[in-house]
């Protein structure tokens, strides 16, 4: 067998959430131009079209859901969709996360179980409904999008990083108990990634202090994280459970 077709998905469906915009648009047109047949969903009505319109025209076979993965009912309907459209789903990226930087000192339990909600339960209510689907199939793939403040201090956002170490864990357990299925889980723990939900909160000079932190001396772009997810969702990585990639240009080398 040529190895190289290992890294093909062509024809398998997958659901990318919070895909309106930056990192998940990135995966589900990475994933797209690859062939596979792609759910993109996000709360937010106006991106998704668009980002989906935009994939069609690219030739894609790109499908939009309006879907708040907060709510375990209106993640039943996306999963709903998707098995009414595709027949079937192969992969699941868990991209959608919320925050708002504020300090520990000053953060509310409301605030905490709204980051909380966002960034971790989101990963369970739509693990749950998609792994019972891949159960069935006896095949899937899982793909969470954690992020380096799982493993650093994570300054002014304590509700997120303990969510995406929550993220890490709950990552090793489904690889855990799904292997039996047939059904890999993993996840990407990105650095400072360039999209539009996070240059709000860098102005330029602090970009500028950022660029001279990072080994590889730049942001990450959404494509960066993009090329891990196709990966991973794909056989080349059919070897791999439970494993979380850090792709942060070699920032958190820097740190002791
Ligand atoms: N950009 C970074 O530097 C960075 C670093 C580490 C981790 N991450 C993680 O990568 C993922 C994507 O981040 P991004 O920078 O592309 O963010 P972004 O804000 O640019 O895009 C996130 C998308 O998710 C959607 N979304 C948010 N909450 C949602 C919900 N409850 N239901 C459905 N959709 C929802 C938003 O509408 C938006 O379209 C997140 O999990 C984030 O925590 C990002």
């Amino acid at each position: 067998m040529n190895l190289l077709e290992k890294f093909k998905i062509e024809n398998r469906v997958a659901i990318v959430t919070g895909g309106g915009q930056g990192i998940g648009k990135g995966i589900a047109s990475i994933f797209a131009e690859a062939g596979a047949c792609v759910l993109i969903s996000d709360k937010r009505e106006d991106t998704v079209l668009a980002a989906a319109q935009e994939l069609c025209d690219q030739g894609g076979n790109v499908l939009a859901t309006v879907t708040d993965v907060r709510d375990s009912r209106q993640v039943a309907e996306m999963v709903k969709t998707a098995l009414k459209s595709f027949g079937k789903i192969d992969i699941l990226v868990n991209n959608a996360a919320g925050n708002f930087k504020t300090s520990f000192l000053d953060l509310s339990e409301n605030g905490w179980d709204a980051v909380v909600r966002a960034t971790l339960k989101s990963v369970f209510l739509c693990s749950s409904a998609v792994s019972k689907i891949m159960v069935g199939q006896k095949s899937g793939n899982i793909i969470n999008v954690s992020s380096m403040d799982a493993f650093r201090g994570s300054a002014s956002a304590a509700a997120y990083g303990a969510s995406k170490a929550g993220v890490v864990s709950l990552t090793k357990t489904l690889a855990l108990e799904l292997s039996p299925y047939n059904i890999r889980v993993n996840s990407i723990a990105p650095g400072h990634i360039d999209t539009p939900g996070t240059s709000q909160w860098r102005p330029s000079e602090v970009e500028e202090q950022l660029k001279g932190c990072i080994p590889l001396g730049r942001l990450g772009q959404a494509d960066d994280i993009a090329t891990v997810a196709l990966f991973l969702a794909s056989d080349a990585s059919s070897y791999m459970t439970g494993e979380t990639i850090l792709v942060d240009g070699g920032l958190l080398l820097t740190r002791p």
